[in-house]
């Protein structure tokens, strides 16, 4: 059976991988920086700061895997900002002590990254849908950070390491951090229709426009990405996009069409960023071609999913 290391198998994307990849086949060992929780469901755990490069090393030689996908990161673009050095020393330096521990203790490895479209950054001004080649222009401390990682990984792939790196669009679902800008709609809309909250729904920029993935479309490509473990040649970059984009007004729009609750929408200047992407739009015909991989997921359905979740979560936080 392959055995896969999954570094922050205890975010919103780890927990959810975690089942796909065990459906798959995969023993999957869990790598996180805290205690997981009882009902993780990983086979096996190892707790380790991925900034710590002995610990790694050592978490590494223990689990022996055949396969590596690296999630853990700072991933919120306004914590990145607040924070650039645990950003810059967790997303860089934290994939430099990942690469050095595979070349030591697991050089056969196949390895995984998920980088970001954040990426591209100010190239998305052009309004297309970009592709891999389109020139990184990064917009903030997260998105530098990520192309710098791609760097590094790029090096040990030169080297001889092998796997490939994803940029996965905006993606979301049930568990997902209210940081992010669903679930923070999702969230509050539950708890104003509890009554836990008065009815004035907090916003940041609603011009933006982003291209949404439902979680489990985007595990299904991770998934399909491992497979090119066995197809030499493979790209060593690839999208995961919907090539559709939608404005976050719209989004907003769709979920209050979802609840019954008369709500007023408010500016929080607190939400808004020292810089913002005014679009983004992928285009995943490489990542399409190479595994076959479609999206399947419609965004509508991932909305009443999500609100449904916070449905059930205010209902326990009284
Ligand atoms: N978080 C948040 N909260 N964003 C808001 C809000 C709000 O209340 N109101 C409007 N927005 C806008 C943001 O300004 C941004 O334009 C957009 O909604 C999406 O914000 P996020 O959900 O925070 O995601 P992101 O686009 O910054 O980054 C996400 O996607 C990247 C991939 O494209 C993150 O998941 C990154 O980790 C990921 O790499």
């Amino acid at each position: 059976m392959p055995r896969l290391l999954l570094t922050g198998a205890n975010g919103f994307v780890g927990k959810i991988l975690t089942r796909r990849l065990q459906d798959v086949g995969y023993q999957v060992i869990a790598l996180s920086s805290s205690e997981p929780r009882a009902d993780h469901g990983a086979d096996e755990h190892l707790v380790c700061d991925i900034r710590d490069a002995d610990a790694l090393e050592q978490a590494m030689a223990q689990a022996k895997p055949s396969h590596v996908v690296h999630l853990a990161a700072v991933s919120h673009v306004p914590t990145s900002f607040k924070e650039p050095l645990r950003t810059w020393q967790t997303n860089v330096m934290g994939s430099m002590n990942l690469l050095e521990a595979i070349r030591l203790q697991a050089p056969d490895a196949f390895v995984l990254f998920p980088s970001s479209s954040e990426v591209y950054g100010a190239a998305f001004k052009s309004g297309l849908a970009l592709d891999e080649l389109t020139p990184c222009e990064p917009l903030n401390p997260y998105a530098a950070s990520k192309v710098a990682a791609e760097s590094a990984f790029r090096e040990y792939f030169r080297q001889g390491i092998k796997g490939v790196i994803a940029r996965p669009f905006n993606h979301i679902g049930a568990q997902q951090s209210p940081d992010f800008v669903s679930a923070s709609f999702a969230r509050q809309i539950a708890l104003i229709e509890a009554g836990q909250q008065a009815p004035v729904l907090k916003v940041g920029n609603l011009e933006a426009t982003r291209d949404f993935l439902d979680v489990q479309d985007v595990c299904n490509a991770y998934i399909e990405l491992l497979k090119l473990a066995d197809k030499p040649g493979h790209p060593n970059c690839v999208n995961i996009a919907s090539g559709r984009s939608l404005q976050i007004r719209q989004v907003l729009d769709l979920m209050l069409s979802l609840s019954s609750a008369t709500i007023t929408v408010e500016l929080d200047p607190e939400r808004l960023r020292p810089s913002d992407i005014p679009v983004a739009l992928g285009n995943s015909t490489r990542l399409m071609q190479c595994t076959g991989w479609t999206p399947s997921i419609p965004l509508e359905q991932t909305l009443k999913e999500l609100l449904d979740y916070w449905r059930e979560q205010v209902k326990h936080t009284d």
